[in-house]
């Protein structure tokens, strides 16, 4: 994207991208600038902590962070910003992504990582809840957020009826 960013994702690998690429694109369906990028807390700590201290002073509103196994990431970039950083928990390990869960959503009290679901649903939901966080501030936002909860629920209203026609034709 061309715009300055408003949102950074950082990933523990690339191998975290076919997950987060749903992230991205509801992002960009927001109308959100984002910047992707791949940073470890283990293998490159010191990119990892510069990174988030250097987020807010670029005009960042938020940081997702995803990472699998025992997934600090998003712990670490909490701790050298005030920025609100979102956790994803990445299933790339036996323990299918409840490891990279706990070591993500378990955080000590003053370094609050808001964790959404494991996976995809995950990546989905933190590109939302970055737009309704920076949607507090932002009426144009707001305006988006509201017209993509509408066409949710008139997706569901469209498959009931549709549901109900279905079930209907097909009844001996
Ligand atoms: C984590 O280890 C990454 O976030 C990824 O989910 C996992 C495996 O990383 P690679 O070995 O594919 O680089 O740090």
């Amino acid at each position: 994207m061309s715009a300055a960013p408003r949102v950074i994702v950082v990933m523990g690998s690339d191998s975290d991208l076919p997950t987060m690429r749903t992230c991205l694109d509801v992002l960009t369906k927001f109308g959100l600038p984002w910047e992707v990028r791949v940073c470890s807390a283990h293998r490159t700590p010191e990119e990892a902590v510069k990174l988030s201290r250097e987020a807010r002073g670029r005009g960042i509103q938020a940081i997702i962070a995803a990472a699998g196994g025992a997934a600090h990431l998003a712990g670490v970039l909490a701790a050298h910003t005030t920025l609100p950083v979102i956790g994803v928990p990445i299933n790339s390990t036996p323990l299918n992504g409840v490891d990279a869960l706990y070591a993500t959503v378990q955080m000590p009290p003053g370094i609050p990582v808001a964790t959404v679901a494991i996976g995809e649903f995950g990546a989905y939901n933190a590109a939302v809840l970055a737009a309704q966080i920076i949607g507090v501030a932002d009426e144009d936002m707001q305006s988006r957020l509201s017209e993509f909860k509408r066409d949710m629920e008139a997706k569901v209203r469209q498959k009931d009826v549709q549901l109900q026609e279905k079930v209907k034709s097909s009844a001996p």
